[in-house]
């Protein structure tokens, strides 16, 4: 088993609080992702995690282990760091290859060789296995440093925005790769990412960090259908969630002061009148650019829709999110 439990966990450096009182319990076998904007405690919670990083107050444990005073070897962990690290004088081959060579797992040489084989395969980058490291693209050097995590076989890993680097083909490829590698072997992930899709389609739970806080954590439908607040809102849904003024459209209730609209959320055809500014034919679905008393909307429609700017459209909320002026959500919701 590999369940993590952070438990009031902090963490300062100087005056900045890099982490404040983050509780949480990453399930054994689950994919969490972590998701929040730059400086919110992403990379400091991994780094903790793995032992790179000691937390000023607080305990984290991996299978049911305390882990306080145990260096990043003795956790079992692997990590993917978010500026990837690799040997520049060794070949693609040898820096894969490297983790398994510590004496501590005297791996046999023909599993060492069929791994690191397996690993190239899936990351798509057989082909220079005989390459110097520095001799690579970018995304190149970021497939092998998540080769020499998934060579090991270890009870969690750690992985800082792993795909950022990449284009989008190849990110959607390892997405779907990373994907059944944690779910055939079983794995324990923790995971960053900026990347909507990755944190949709990707992650069992999804924990929503705000200066150092975890404001939410739970799959990614509770926090899309059901966020605490505006900014748990804000972090899943492309294009993001609309926020007007609640009195905008009628029905609000007492005390809120925004209402939040998915994009799908918007009814059209009836209701009031909002003016067409932009439509965004994106193939499978259309985006339309509204405009709603001085607001600007989002909203999607018909790939085939006969719309176009300067029409006029009739639209009225469907399954409306309100939030008080704080942006706390009012009326439900699922805490943390
Ligand atoms: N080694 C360090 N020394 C000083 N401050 C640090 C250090 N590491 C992190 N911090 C601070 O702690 C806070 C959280 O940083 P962290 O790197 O965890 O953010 P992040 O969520 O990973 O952001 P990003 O999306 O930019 O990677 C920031 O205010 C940052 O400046
Ligand atoms: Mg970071």
């Amino acid at each position: 088993m590999a369940e993590v439990i952070l438990r009031n966990v902090s963490k300062r450096f100087g005056a900045d609080v890099a982490l404040s009182d983050v509780s949480m319990v990453v399930p054994h076998g689950s994919f969490v992702v972590l998701l929040g904007p730059t400086g919110a405690g992403k990379t400091t919670t991994l780094r903790m995690v793995s032992g790179l990083d000691v937390p000023d107050a607080g305990s984290i444990s991996i299978g049911g282990r305390d882990m306080a005073g145990l260096t990043p070897a003795q956790r079992d962990v692997a990590m993917v760091f978010q500026q990837y690290s690799l040997y520049p004088h060794l070949t693609v081959r040898e820096n894969l290859e490297f983790p398994l060579k510590s004496p501590a797992l005297r791996t046999p040489a023909d599993v060492i060789t069929r791994k690191v084989a397996e690993v190239a395969e899936v990351l798509q980058i057989s082909h220079k296995l005989d390459n110097k490291a520095t001799a690579l693209s970018g995304g190149e050097m970021q497939r092998v440093s998540i080769g020499r995590a998934l060579v090991r076989n270890p009870s969690v890993y750690l992985m800082d925005e792993p795909l950022s680097s990449l284009d989008a083909k190849l990110r959607s490829d390892l997405r779907i790769e990373l994907k059944s590698i944690q779910a055939n072997s079983g794995a324990t992930l923790l995971y960053v990412t900026h990347d909507q899709v990755e944190a949709m389609t990707m992650a069992t739970h999804v924990g929503v960090l705000d200066q150092g806080r975890l404001v939410q954590f739970g799959t990614p439908r509770e926090i899309y259908e059901e966020p605490v607040s505006l900014y748990a809102a804000s972090r899943l849904g492309q294009p993001r969630i609309n926020v007007l003024p609640a009195d905008i459209f009628a029905g609000a209730p007492r005390g809120a002061a925004f209402i939040g609209l998915r994009p799908e959320h918007i009814l059209q055809g009836s209701g009031e009148d909002s003016f067409v500014n932009r439509v965004e034919h994106l193939g499978d679905q259309t985006r339309l650019h509204l405009s709603f008393r001085n607001h600007d909307l989002i909203t999607v429609t018909d790939a085939h829709t006969p719309l176009a700017t300067g029409d006029i459209v009739k639209i009225q909320p469907k399954t409306p999110l309100y939030f008080d002026a704080d942006g706390a959500r009012l009326g439900g919701g699922s805490t943390t």
